[in-house]
């Protein structure tokens, strides 16, 4: 009996799910909208995942709605288009409070306006901080969150509401006594401050890119497709505005607010009611002062008329409502001490100072460091270490130094090179400053900040052209450390390629063995490739895919580059002289200052212990390109002891090889090549045929010679 009755007295189990349901939504509500939690962490999981098992369970009564939902369904494959119920419109009038009494003139012209065409003095607005985030827009029909859109172009946006559903902060459905049949509610998803700090702290040591502000942090998280993502990041939502709307009447804005609060719909504040320009003045002066304490991104306020009736009398322009006006505020600034200047080295090698101050809070957040960008701009401001500056915040994120504001007693110029002591402070290598470029940077091929960029640009098209090897493969080897300079990949194995994740912890994505095959097939045809790619894939700095050619032209081989007496000729301390003593480069195309200059940097590279690491690790991975389109030229010797020294060479007819070649032969043996025959040719070098040249030699007594005989006079 009793077992019956206890039978009977069960819910069913749809009965059930729909009081789980309720009861979770109303502890959400109470913890997230109205932050009064009744009940503990504990108990709230025990029913959540009672509700879990039963919706496993029971997948007929699935509702997108259900509290279980916030973690995120399946992936979509891409965003429907949704059309707005209401057109969603920006707001134009954007002031930017640069000059204060300039911004007032604004404020107090947008308020006159409204007078203007309300016709009364007394105009009632409200004014409320401006949200840096993402404009969403939520419907719910009969109480229930029928979908979420962006705003798009004002007339479409991308269907959200997977990722809607998932911000906490959002009732999935409402829950109240009175609820209008159709509401949609504008507002602003953001990411709070803090939890955009703490997830880029998290995602920093993850070796995970960080998002620049809490916008673009919010902006690229709706932007997945995946809602499991979203629901792991920290978002939020604050309502600010009514689009289409069927239900009790709302004369003002006062009313709006108010269903706002009984439906337990999380909406922006603090919120200022304002009769007058004065009262309205104040209270942006309210908001920009109190901004820094809001939990989110504010850069301005936006006024807008208080009553509906109003509103309608205003109307529109075509892009915007003339009730509302947003204006927006210079970066806060503030004093503080530059204690140091640290150097980083970035992905190319460049050499960035970096300001570490006496922290201070500024726009709500504490800074200690701010990039001070290169040498140039320290010189131009004067940038001392121990200086006082004022700082300020870009963008209302980035912190900046604006100037300095007093200098340190017996301060001195601030110099960067002098401050690294030549090195990089990275590997310790030597560093340099090309010509005309403000920027110092890291000259070491190994230089473990650099990377993902060498072994990039060495596996490049035109370098070794290695497929599948972009990016995000080299981020993820250099990540793993299975690579710290280009040579190591040819260490790799098809078991360190393939288990490779090239996506992030939250969403991971493997390389897979086909890829890692290519890299490995295309690593093996890269030991074959010719000497001119690869001295262009090491990437050495001024050697570009011509001057890699003609380095080839002149060298074998690695070993004959790293060795040569013709760049040690051209180098920039040799030059004049090796023009004296060895006339016989000029006609090699490596000539003048571009010659130098990439003279002076190969043997930069290959007498540093960077260059000399890299021949040894040629040799251990059996690597010994060799050149396509060698092309010998005869060392610097003293010309005048050569065997042909003295001699005039002239050369006519059709020969074995170009007469380019002969003409070389005959120079690096100290004869010389002429172009007519007079009485002071030697000989005239003549081929098949060679018409009137080899009449005029007849009539000169100039000795004609052919090849053979030609031969015969070489050594
Ligand atoms: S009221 C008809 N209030 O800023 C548009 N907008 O440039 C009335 N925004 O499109 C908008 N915080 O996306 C309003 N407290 C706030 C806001 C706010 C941020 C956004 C909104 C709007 C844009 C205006």
């Amino acid at each position: 009996m009793n077992d019956l009755f206890s039978f009977a007295d069960a819910p069913s189990p749809e009965k059930r799910i729909q009081a789980l349901r309720e009861l979770l939504h109303h502890h959400n509500e109470l913890y997230y909208q109205q932050a009064l939690p009744e009940i503990s962490d504990a108990e709230y999981d025990k029913l959540y995942r009672e509700l879990e098992d039963l919706e496993a369970k029971h997948p007929q009564f699935h509702d997108p709605a259900s509290p279980t939902q916030r973690v995120g369904g399946k992936p979509l494959d891409f965003f429907q288009q949704v059309r707005h119920l209401a057109p969603m419109l920006s707001i134009d009038d954007v002031f930017e409070l640069k000059d204060a009494p300039v911004a007032e003139k604004e404020l107090i012209d947008f308020y006159a306006r409204l007078q203007k065409n309300l016709s009364r003095n007394n105009v009632a607005v409200t004014i409320e901080p401006k949200i840096d985030g993402v404009a969403v827009t939520l419907v719910y029909r009969n109480g229930k969150l029928d979908y979420a859109a962006t705003r798009g172009d004002g007339t479409t946006g991308d269907d959200v509401t997977q990722n809607v559903r998932t911000i906490r902060n959002i009732p999935s459905v409402l829950r109240s006594t009175e609820i209008p049949s159709l509401l949609e509610v504008r507002g602003e998803i953001f990411m709070p401050n803090e939890a955009f700090a703490a997830m880029n702290a998290e995602r920093d040591e993850a070796g995970l890119p960080t998002f620049a502000n809490p916008r673009n942090a919010t902006a690229g998280t709706l932007k997945q497709l995946d809602p499991k993502i979203v629901a792991a990041r920290p978002l939020a939502f604050l309502a600010h505005g009514l689009g289409a709307y069927e239900g009790p009447e709302l004369a003002t804005e006062n009313d709006f607010h108010a269903l706002l609060d009984t439906l337990h719909i999380p909406r922006n504040q603090p919120l200022y009611h304002a009769r007058n320009l004065e009262e309205t003045l104040a209270a942006v002066a309210k908001i920009n002062h109190g901004r820094h304490e809001l939990a989110y991104a504010t850069d301005g306020a936006v006024v807008k008329v208080l009553d509906r009736a109003d509103r309608e009398t205003l109307g529109f322009t075509s892009r915007a409502p003339r009730w509302a006006a947003a204006y927006k505020f210079l970066p806060e600034q503030k004093e503080t001490r530059l204690l140091a200047i640290t150097v980083q080295v970035g992905r190319t090698g460049v050499l960035t100072p970096v300001a570490e101050l006496q922290p201070i809070l500024i726009s709500g957040s504490t800074v200690a460091r701010a990039t001070l960008h290169n040498q140039e701009e320290i010189s131009k401001k004067d940038i001392r270490i121990g200086s006082t500056v004022l700082i300020e915040k870009a963008g209302e994120i980035i912190p900046a130094v604006v100037k300095v504001t007093r200098q340190a007693d017996d301060s001195e110029p601030f110099s960067l090179f002098d401050h690294v002591n030549g090195k990089c402070p990275s590997c310790h290598g030597p560093v340099s400053q090309e010509e005309g470029f403000v920027a110092w940077r890291c000259t070491n091929f190994q230089c473990p900040a650099q990377a993902v960029t060498r072994i990039t640009h060495f596996a490049s098209r035109k370098a070794l052209d290695i497929p599948s090897l972009g990016e995000s493969v080299a981020e993820a080897l250099v990540r793993e450390d299975l690579c710290r300079s280009p040579l190591d990949l040819f260490a790799l194995t098809l078991d360190q390629l393939g288990p490779l994740n090239l996506g992030s912890e939250e969403e991971p994505r493997r390389f897979g063995e086909k890829n890692a095959q290519k890299i490995i097939d295309g690593l093996q045809a890269a030991r074959r490739k010719p000497l001119h790619r690869w001295i262009y894939a090491l990437g050495i700095r001024q050697i570009g895919e011509s001057a890699a050619k003609e380095l080839a032209r002149l060298h074998r081989n690695f070993s004959e580059l790293a060795h040569s007496p013709i760049l040690l000729e051209l180098r920039s301390d040799t030059r004049s002289d090796a023009k004296k003593k060895n006339p016989t480069l000029a006609p090699y195309a490596i000539t003048g200052d571009v010659a130098t200059v990439a003279a002076d940097s190969i043997i930069d590279f290959f007498y540093s212990s960077t260059g000399k690491d890299l021949l040894e690790k040629l040799t251990n991975h059996g690597l010994d390109p060799t050149s396509e389109n060698y092309l010998p030229i005869p060392a610097a010797v003293d010309l005048s002891q050569q065997p042909l020294a003295g001699k005039t060479f002239v050369i006519t007819g059709t020969l074995s090889a170009p007469r380019d070649e002969f003409k070389a032969q005959i120079e690096a043996l100290g004869g010389k090549v002429s172009g007519s025959v007079s009485s002071n040719t030697s000989y005239l070098l003549c081929g098949e045929a060679g018409g009137s040249k080899r009449d005029k030699a007849t009539e000169l007594g100039v000795p004609i010679i052919d090849e053979t005989q030609f031969s015969a006079l070489l050594p």
